[in-house]
């Protein structure tokens, strides 16, 4: 059984569901009735972005792009690839891209620089989770769930391996699983 591989849980179903609501009021405050654009970026955000959204009552685009650093492991090299990008223009459009962690931000700096080059009225970044000790590029967070120490989490939409997203909390992996 996947749980069997976690170690303890971090965040729990219950604590997710009422920071989703606080960030939709947050989002609220911002925006208000206006329109967004809300950008999934998969697969990792994918259960936070489905949340996210249906908490808000604004009429809503919903976007998705795949994007890939370079190499392989548990870490990001600093290079970023576009897989899949955004199927229609942004410029002019209030833009929230959702992700579900900020590691060493090399993602998030990225996307943000090819995305304001696009001029959107607004851009704002949403993340689910953020590790400031692991940060080498220098990016924040505009509506952030949750700070976490630097271990090695999964569950709600977080992998290892392609394992492990579809757990309904953030759980702690075992050592044993991703050292063997
Ligand atoms: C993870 C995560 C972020 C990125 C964060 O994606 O979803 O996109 O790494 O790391 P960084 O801040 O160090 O750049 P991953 O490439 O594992 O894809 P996934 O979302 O499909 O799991």
């Amino acid at each position: 059984m996947m749980k069997d591989d976690v170690a303890r849980i971090l965040i729990t179903k219950e604590q997710i569901a009422a920071r989703v609501k606080e960030i939709a009021a947050d989002i609220k405050k911002d925006f208000g009735d206006e329109d967004l654009v809300m950008i999934c970026i998969l697969r990792g955000s994918c259960y936070f972005f489905a949340d996210l959204t249906k908490s808000l009552d604004n009429s809503v685009t919903l976007e998705f792009m795949s994007v890939s650093s370079y190499g392989s492991g548990t870490t990001s090299s600093g290079e970023v690839r576009i897989n899949k990008d955004v199927s229609s223009p942004i410029e002019g459009k209030n833009v929230i891209v959702v992700e579900d962690i900020i590691d060493t931000g090399y993602t998030l700096s990225y996307l943000k620089r090819i995305l304001s080059e696009r001029r959107p009225k607004a851009l704002k970044i949403c993340t689910l989770l953020d590790k400031p000790s692991r940060r080498e590029a220098e990016i924040e967070g505009d509506y952030v769930g949750f700070e976490i120490p630097n271990e090695f989490v999964v569950g709600y939409g977080l992998d290892y391996a392609q394992k492990y997203r579809n757990l309904p909390e953030v759980g702690v992996l075992k050592e044993e699983i991703y050292k063997k």
